[in-house]
């Protein structure tokens, strides 16, 4: 009994309200353990995610045109042409979908479904994901779904942290969800619930849990099932985004097919450091060559050159600006 209190004396001190949205959909197996495991730390979580799978979208705003109804299925025909453009499980009000962006998700979130149905209560975090598919290095950081949702979250002044897992097949929860401690899905559930809660126990009394304008990127390895060597709880190291092993797309054109395919290359402009801790090991390297180890990169929306590169480039310009 004694114990029992303790508990829910402890959930009640880090209850949190989370927006939670990813860019695979409402219904992959992924967001919906994140979800579960959340709320079962104590956290008021509402979850809204695009219907359709919108991987690869970036940080594209699309809400949808016919607000009455999707032109389309959503993604593994959970919600179907016809039905609402937007809407929550019929038995938990606190699960949306929307026919939208990644980013048009988080900012519905915001902008209406808690205003209008949670009495507008403060978002302590917004989270995405976990992504099914790694996000590591610069071009993820401008091309994925989840990381621009993110990073909208940190726009809007919203301490934010996208979570992706090394786990890319795209499962349909009422197939994959369950409690086997080997499954994948748990598994990065659990690794984002440690995050989350490391975070909201240094909050202590300040009333942000992160700096204005800095967002997290976490990425799992293989784990559980996927893993070779029987990862099942990886250790958290302090990366970059920049640095050895990113990558990004080059064309190789076939001149016997005459087809074009593409190729990942590992340019040098990638591994430049001009801002942070040059030291630290990139987030590529870490899931490339460490064995069982989730990378965690700490970025700001400043993108601006810093102060030498400016100088150096503002003499490069001028007469032409002054
Ligand atoms: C909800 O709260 C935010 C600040 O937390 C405020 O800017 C916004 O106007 C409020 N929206 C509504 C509909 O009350
Ligand atoms: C991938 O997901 C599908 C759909 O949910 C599932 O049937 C299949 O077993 C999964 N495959 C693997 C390798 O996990
Ligand atoms: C992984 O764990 C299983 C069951 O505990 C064991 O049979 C297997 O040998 C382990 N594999 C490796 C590579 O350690
Ligand atoms: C180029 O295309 C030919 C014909 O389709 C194919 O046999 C060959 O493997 C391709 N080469 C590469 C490098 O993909």
């Amino acid at each position: 009994m004694k114990l029992l209190g303790f508990f829910l004396l402890l959930s009640v001190v880090f209850a949190k309200n989370i927006l939670l949205s990813n860019d695979d959909g409402w219904a992959a197996t992924n967001i919906r353990a994140a979800y579960r495991d959340l709320k079962e730390a104590g956290h008021n979580v509402i979850m809204v995610a695009p219907v359709a799978q919108r991987s690869g979208w970036g940080g594209r705003f699309q809400i949808p045109e016919e607000t009455d109804k999707l032109v389309s299925n959503g993604e593994f025909d959970y919600k179907v042409k016809g039905d609402p453009a937007w809407g929550h499980e019929d038995d938990d009000m606190n699960i949306w979908y929307f026919n939208g962006t990644p980013s048009a998700c988080v900012a519905f979130g915001l902008d209406y479904v808690i205003p209008k149905h949670f009495s507008n209560v403060t978002i302590d975090l917004v989270v995405n994901g976990p992504n099914e598919g790694i996000n590591v290095g610069p071009m993820l950081y401008t091309l994925s779904g989840t990381m621009s949702a993110t990073c909208l979250g940190v726009y809007r002044g919203y301490p934010a942290v996208a979570f992706s897992g090394s786990n890319s097949n795209n499962s349909f929860f009422k197939d994959s969800l369950d409690d086997d401690p080997l499954n994948p899905s748990n598994i990065n559930a659990k690794q984002l619930v440690s995050v989350v809660d490391q975070l909201f126990e240094a909050q202590g009394v300040n009333s942000r849990v992160l700096p204005l304008g800095v967002g997290l990127n976490v990425n799992i390895p293989k784990v559980g099932y996927d893993s070779d060597y029987n990862c099942t709880s990886p250790k958290f190291v302090y990366s970059r985004l920049n640095g050895l092993d990113s990558d990004t797309s080059s064309i190789v054109y076939n001149e016997t097919s005459g087809y074009v395919h593409v190729k990942y290359i590992y340019p040098e402009s990638l591994t430049i450091c001009y801002a942070g801790d040059c030291t630290l090991p990139s987030e590529a390297l870490i899931l490339e060559e460490y064995k069982c180890s989730t990378a965690i990169s700490a970025f700001q929306v400043d993108y601006d050159a810093n102060l030498v590169l400016q100088n150096q480039v503002k003499g490069l310009l001028t007469p032409l600006v002054s």
